[in-house]
């Protein structure tokens, strides 16, 4: 079979899986596959930033294999190997099947206890989502300390599967590999991204983030926002590219930010659109609103309605989103 054939198929068969599992079962799996077009979107963005000309190529939970199919379209000459990782066994007999004629090896594991068979030159990902309060508590703290050991970061218990799974792929990387992640975009904002902040911050070098409008219909099945971060296993430092919109190759927005100017405490609100104007503008794209601070001090707090309103101008923001 031909790769337009064996992609054809693949997607016939994700969505026969999808429909022959429960909703809740494939919550608890993270199972929600990357759509065909967004794999490929991402694999020719990605295409750039790799510069070996033979590639080995890691996917730590592959399902089907929508990036298999969208890397094997877009750099097949340069591919000697894709590793693909998948812990349930449907997708795991699926995509052994369907790739078996391809320079593709599934292996039916655990990525978070797997160890490295070798070391990659990219690790391309759409990870599992699956929310922290679904995870034993037995397992989270066996994955906290696998984390800390490889990256002497602590993730917070709130922080869900896929923070894990980034952090973990670290020690799949060779030195100067490239990394390329599906994730949901709450690791910017959260408490519980902080450890994800800083890894990118002190661990890696961070390249580019693009953050989906949260409205992108591409996403309704897993219900998140999400961004896609691309970084290489090397010193850290340098400037990272921050996009925003729902094209990654046509970004409605994009600013260069000094990784030095990023904190992993502070939140890393969106970039606002350059566009938003004060007709399309929420207050929270200006605020970090809170509930509840008592003031102890209304007369000084409250002040009286200005006489016009139009003499007030926004702040100006548009150097300061971090
Ligand atoms: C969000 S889906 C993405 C699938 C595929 N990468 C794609 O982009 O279409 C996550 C996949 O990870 C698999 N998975 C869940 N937990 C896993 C684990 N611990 N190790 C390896 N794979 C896992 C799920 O079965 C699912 O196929």
């Amino acid at each position: 079979m031909t790769l337009a054939e064996t992609e054809q198929l693949r997607e016939k068969q994700q969505t026969e899986i999808d429909i022959s599992k429960t909703i809740e079962s494939r919550r608890s799996f993270g199972q929600f596959a990357t759509p065909a077009q967004l794999a490929n979107e991402i694999a020719v963005t990605t295409i750039p930033y790799l510069h070996k000309k033979s590639l080995d190529i890691l996917e730590p939970s592959t399902g089907t294999g929508s990036f298999v199919s969208a890397f094997l379209r877009h750099a097949g000459e340069r591919v000697t190997r894709i590793t693909a990782i998948e812990l349930d066994p449907d997708l795991f007999t699926a995509g052994t099947r369907l790739w078996s004629s391809f320079p593709v090896d599934y292996r039916n594991v655990d990525f978070t206890t797997a160890e490295p068979n070798a070391l990659f030159d990219l690790v391309v990902a759409n990870p599992p989502y699956v929310r922290h309060h679904v995870l034993e508590a037995e397992r989270k703290r066996q994955l906290q300390r696998a984390v800390f050991s490889e990256t002497g970061k602590w993730i917070s218990g709130l922080a869900g599967l896929y923070c894990y799974f980034l952090l973990l792929s670290l020690k799949w990387m060779m030195q100067g590999a490239l990394g390329v992640w599906l994730i949901p975009s709450e690791w910017m904002s959260v408490n519980y991204g902080e450890a994800i902040r800083s890894f990118f911050i002190k661990s890696v070098r961070l390249l580019k983030v693009h953050k989906f409008d949260a409205s992108d219909v591409r996403f309704s099945d897993a219900l998140v926002s999400s961004s896609v971060i691309w970084f290489r296993k090397d010193s850290p430092g340098g400037s990272a590219d921050f996009m925003r919109g729902i094209s990654l190759q046509t970004p409605d927005f994009s600013k260069t930010i000094p990784v030095a100017h990023l904190g992993s405490k502070g939140k890393w609100l969106p970039p606002v659109a350059s566009g938003a104007s004060s007709a399309n503008a929420q207050l929270k794209d200006f605020f970090t609103i809170r509930r509840g601070i008592a003031t102890g001090d209304n007369t000084f707090l409250c002040c009286p309605k200005p006489k016009r309103m139009s003499a007030i101008s926004p702040p100006n923001i548009s150097s300061r989103f971090f």
